[in-house]
């Protein structure tokens, strides 16, 4: 039996998180859910917003789900995605039936390292005006997402990878980076194609429906997966896994939202496509799948909730998505 910390958080995340256990309990697999707390009212109570024992497990399940945090995200979501030892960032972005989307024929996924690039945190004070970050490429951490974007694309059949760089001007790290790529595809066998990420950003735009599966270096992914999301109907229902070696972490990419929390008008959601993600990772695939669809059924033919027009509380829309398992 697979062990899941829930990790709820800050504000609607104390309200999409028995959602998702709702929707856990409701199909056939059997877990062990054991709660952490994590937020501002602990950090009110004990002086940090993510304590040793929330860390600890989070480090011993099999995988966690965590809600959302407020103010103090930084301190709480970056340190958990450290403790599973995540180095991808999977985002997919879909438009969803029933869904007002910019670009109702997306239906792709960011598979985005998440360890170095610009965000390896190497910064430095040459004087009071004079600022350097060290961008830093290896060949391990590059080939770790390579290989996991690859192997990723073939388990979803993916009709298309594309690998993201910009390589013509950051010719040393980006090279690194489309270096290992083509041997990554060739041990794999598999076809793909490069994009700079300049020009990237505008065919996402122009025409979202030809991608698929895109692999990219830190920045670029933690960008462009925002514009997608864009294309789809903003973050508010979009889910997204942190995927280490023998760990992982699995989070909707919307916050706290403090406007509507307390209210129980929260939309589940991304919560629950995040359980769904966490399912397929731990082999559940054919339970991933009834999730998904249930959730899509539910979009399409409602109730709804508010944020989708619908007057739907977070609990009666989770009760059409169980009904529907
Ligand atoms: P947000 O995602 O919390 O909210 C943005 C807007 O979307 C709000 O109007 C909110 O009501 C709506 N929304 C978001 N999720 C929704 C849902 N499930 N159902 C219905 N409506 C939803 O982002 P915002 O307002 O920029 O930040 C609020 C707090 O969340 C801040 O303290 C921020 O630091 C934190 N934050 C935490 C993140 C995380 O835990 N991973 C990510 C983004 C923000
Ligand atoms: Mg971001």
């Amino acid at each position: 039996m697979h062990t899941i910390a829930t990790i709820p958080g800050d504000g609607i995340g104390q309200e999409v998180m028995p959602a998702a256990i709702d929707v856990l309990e409701a199909i056939d697999a059997e877990f062990e859910f054991v709660e952490g707390e994590a937020g501002e009212h602990v950090n009110d109570r004990e002086g940090t917003p993510l304590p040793e024992r929330t860390r600890e497990l989070a480090r011993d399940a099999d995988a966690t789900l965590f809600g959302a945090a407020g103010d103090l995200a930084a301190d709480i979501i970056l340190p958990l995605r450290g403790e599973v030892g995540s180095f991808a960032n999977v985002r997919p972005a879909r438009a969803y039936p029933g869904v007002d989307a910019v670009a109702p024929e997306t239906d792709l996924t960011f598979v985005r390292e998440n360890t170095q690039g610009v965000y390896a945190g190497i910064e430095a004070d040459v004087t009071a005006d004079t600022k350097t970050l060290t961008r830093v490429v290896t060949r391990e951490a590059s080939r770790k997402i390579l290989e996991y974007g690859f192997e990723y694309a073939r388990e979803h059949d993916a009709e298309r990878v594309t690998v993201a760089h910009k390589a013509n001007v950051m010719r040393k790290t980006d090279g690194l980076f489309v270096e290992v790529a083509e041997e990554v595809a060739a041990e794999y066998g598999m076809a793909y194609d490069e994009a700079l990420i300049d020009a990237l950003a505008m065919h996402l735009v122009a025409r979202p429906e030809e991608y698929d599966v895109i692999i990219t270096p830190n920045l670029a992914g933690d960008v462009l997966s925002d514009l997608a999301a864009g294309l789809v109907g903003g973050l508010g229902l979009l889910p997204s896994a942190n995927v280490g070696d023998d760990n992982a972490l699995f989070e909707p990419v919307h916050g706290s939202a403090p406007d509507i929390a307390g209210q129980g008008i929260a939309n589940p959601t991304a919560m629950i496509l995040s359980a769904s993600m966490l399912l397929e990772h731990l082999g559940y695939d054919e339970q991933a799948d009834d999730v998904e669809s249930a959730v899509l059924d539910t979009l399409e033919e409602g109730p709804r909730t508010a944020d989708l027009g619908g007057d739907a509380s977070t609990e009666a829309f989770t009760e059409a998505v169980v009904d529907r398992l």
